[in-house]
């Protein structure tokens, strides 16, 4: 194909489904995707986030500009790439983290109530919501919304830990200090509150059980892990129950961090072979299990490298984890992982998810 004409990209999706746009020279992959009304996982469309990682499988491209945060060099190095920064170069084939099912729904903007704010210490909320129109938002165990800050101008993203087919929504929200939404929900949300909310949004979801599953989960990150379990529990009770063992090591800085242990201890009951440990890293904590998660892993939870690892938590949690793995040789078969980045880059509030 000729230069002026643009380049044909492929986009390879979990499911197995093929389909390809154009990109004209000088166009990134995300923009030639959006005019072919292909969704792919994006968020903020900036090279910050890492929403929309992909995999090169051939082809060459000038990858664009992007923050270590969203690609790591060995990534880009190993042949990842950011549709939304990313211009080919010649023709190209791209996985996809996501599935073609997923690429047709894309973006919608949802308003919801909060029926429920509870604190669970005073670092801690949970969210419950009501959504308008609820049969209009379908999302993947793992992803999230991005969320409005109320009076302000302001969004936060916030991974739902309710299952996809529950009525009602559920966020845990950890607070920052001096945080945009910690304020907000710390000292003028209350029941009734209406929340302006855009998604789903995201490339972290849970895929079949095809081999056995370890989630590592650092504070908040054990909301997206909820969700996970939830459809994994509904699946179970009308008769699928997975054919591999699930661990979850759930690691916190304090005991007070650790929440909805009651509902991974009602999820053990539910899903035969989910086994759990809660693990804290205070030196002064009396909990059984101290110090960071990687320190309680058996060699059974890592089953020689044959295991999908879904991975979620505070950026220092998820690149310590990461490094252990590299350090110990351990090359899990799938590596699945979000990082709630806080205080992430100004630009990334200027282009609101969905925005064309
Ligand atoms: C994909 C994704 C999913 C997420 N899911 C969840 C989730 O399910 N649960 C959850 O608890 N969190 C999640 N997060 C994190 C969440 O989006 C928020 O970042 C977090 O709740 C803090 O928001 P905030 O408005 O209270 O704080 P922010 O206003 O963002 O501030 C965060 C911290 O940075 C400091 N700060 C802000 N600006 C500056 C600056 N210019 N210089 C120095 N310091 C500064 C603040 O003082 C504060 O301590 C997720 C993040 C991402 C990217
Ligand atoms: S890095 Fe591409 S969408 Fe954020």
């Amino acid at each position: 194909m000729s230069h002026t004409m643009g380049y044909k990209v492929a986009l390879s999706f979990e499911d197995g489904v093929t389909r390809f746009v154009t990109a004209n020279p000088g166009e990134t992959v995300a923009d030639a995707s959006y005019k072919a009304r292909i969704n792919i996982p994006l968020d903020c469309r900036d090279g910050a986030c890492g929403t929309c990682k992909a995999f090169c499988e051939s082809g060459s491209y000038d990858g664009g500009d992007y923050i270590e945060e969203a690609l790591t060099d060995d990534e880009a190095e190993a042949g990842f790439c950011l549709p939304c920064q990313m211009v080919p170069e010649t023709d190209l084939v791209l996985r996809i983290a996501g599935t073609a099912e997923m690429a047709k729904s894309g973006i919608g903007a949802f308003t919801a109530r909060i029926d429920h704010l509870h604190w669970y210490a005073d670092n801690t909320a949970g969210l419950t919501l009501t959504l308008e129109n609820r049969q209009d938002l379908h999302f993947l165990p793992g992803q999230y919304m991005n969320v409005k800050v109320p009076g302000t101008e302001e969004e936060r993203s916030y991974s739902f830990s309710s299952g996809p087919d529950q009525d009602q929504l559920a966020f845990l929200v950890r607070t920052a200090p001096d945080g945009v939404m910690t304020t907000y929900l710390k000292e003028r949300a209350s029941e009734g509150d209406t929340l302006e909310l855009e998604g789903p949004i995201g490339s972290f979801f849970l895929r079949d059980v095809k081999r056995p599953v370890l989630m590592l989960a650092g504070g908040t990150g054990i909301a997206p892990q909820l969700a996970m379990l939830e459809k994994i529990a509904q699946a179970a009770e009308s008769g699928a129950q997975p054919a591999f063992p699930i661990h979850m090591a759930y690691g916190v800085t304090w005991d007070k961090d650790l929440v909805e242990v009651d509902a991974l201890g009602r999820y053990a009951e539910r899903i035969e072979g989910f086994t759990f440990d809660t693990i804290v890293a205070d030196p002064a904590s009396e909990h059984p299990k101290k110090g960071y998660v990687t320190q309680h892993l058996a060699p059974g939870h890592l089953n020689d490298g044959d295991v999908d690892v879904y991975l979620c938590g505070p950026p220092a949690m998820v690149d310590a984890v990461r490094k252990h793995f590299d350090g110990e040789g351990i090359t899990p078969s799938n590596f699945y992982y979000e990082r709630f980045a806080v205080g992430v880059p100004h630009e990334r509030a200027l282009h609101p998810a969905g925005a064309a």
